[in-house]
């Protein structure tokens, strides 16, 4: 069922730990922590706009073995169950996890701390795509503006605010990203960046590949990589969220499958933005080893 503009508005946001959350979601958040994972479930995980679509259809095309078809069977957004996802009376996130037969492929966009902790007793498969802090949030700026649950971004200066201060849906990139870093060593984790996915998909797909132990022909590994690349799934319907109405996402304001690059938040830093995002971006991931790349 369409949202009205209306009802969408009254679509409120809850926090959970002091991490902004829909409030379906934290309305179900018991049912969401006792989610039962099973030893053989992989879960795809990511901070929004990290570039989640792109790895849920790489890992279809591998799980169905390059058949095309296959993955026209649904939207992305409905072949992977999303934990966390809540709007009553459809059924939730869970649900439709609990009537999906094993091997199942989940997906999150959960921090580690709000993981529901049967994922880590169950040793299960994570994988991790990152992407650059910068590009990251000029992404979701334009999802936040095309997005009419969302509350308003305001204007680009006002968001970049919120956005530091982590008051963004799923909360803090900073939290996310060092939180799976962390734990990268620990559990079976493929950790994968946005950035080495656009340098070298073949490359990246491989990865993907043979950690979820498959091993496909060179021949349909290309294919992949063909069906998978930017225009080709900006077209896709299957994939673009064109089949989504208006009255949730308005494609007119920001298309869901925007610009697909690295290096984008160059047209939207100011010079002085960018020296207090390197700072603050210094101080809050002080420690950890991770690297990313800015620019192609
Ligand atoms: P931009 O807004 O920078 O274009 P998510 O799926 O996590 O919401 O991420 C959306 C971002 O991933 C968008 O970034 C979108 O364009 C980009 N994206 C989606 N599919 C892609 C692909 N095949 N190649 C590169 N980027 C892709």
């Amino acid at each position: 069922m369409a949202l009205t503009p209306e009802l969408s508005k009254q679509a409120k946001w809850k926090e959970i730990a002091g991490i902004p959350l829909a409030a379906a979601t934290v309305d179900n958040w018991n049912q969401i922590q006792a989610f039962k994972a099973k030893p053989d479930d992989l879960l795809i995980c990511t901070y929004p706009k990290s570039g989640t679509t792109w790895i849920q259809e790489i890992v279809d095309m591998i799980e169905q073995n390059g058949d095309v078809e296959k993955c026209q069977r649904d939207t992305i957004q409905h072949r992977h169950p999303f934990i966390e996802w809540a709007r009553p009376p459809q059924p939730s996130g869970v649900d439709k996890a609990n009537e999906m037969p094993s091997p199942r492929i989940l997906k999150t966009h959960l921090s580690t701390q709000l993981l529901p902790p049967s994922f880590w007793k169950s040793n299960c498969k994570f994988l991790y795509v990152a992407r650059n802090a910068k590009d990251c949030m000029v992404s979701y700026y334009h999802f936040y503006r095309m997005n009419q649950v969302l509350p308003d971004p305001g204007t680009w200066d006002e968001y970049f605010e919120t956005f530091i201060s982590g008051k963004v849906n799923w909360g803090s990139w900073f939290d996310h990203v060092r939180g799976w870093w962390e734990i990268r060593d620990r559990y079976q984790t493929l950790f994968l960046f946005y950035e080495d996915m656009k340098r070298d998909p073949k490359r990246e797909i491989q990865k993907v590949m043979q950690f979820m132990g498959k091993n496909l022909d060179e021949e349909v590994l290309e294919k992949i990589v063909q069906e998978t690349a930017f225009e080709k799934m900006k077209e896709n319907p299957m994939t673009n969220r064109s089949t989504v109405p208006k009255s949730l996402l308005d494609q007119s304001i920001s298309p869901f499958m925007r610009k697909g690059t690295v290096g984008d938040w160059k047209n939207h830093f100011t010079v002085a933005q960018n020296e207090k995002f390197d700072e603050i971006y210094r101080q809050k991931m002080k420690g950890t080893s991770i690297n990313f790349c800015m620019e192609l």
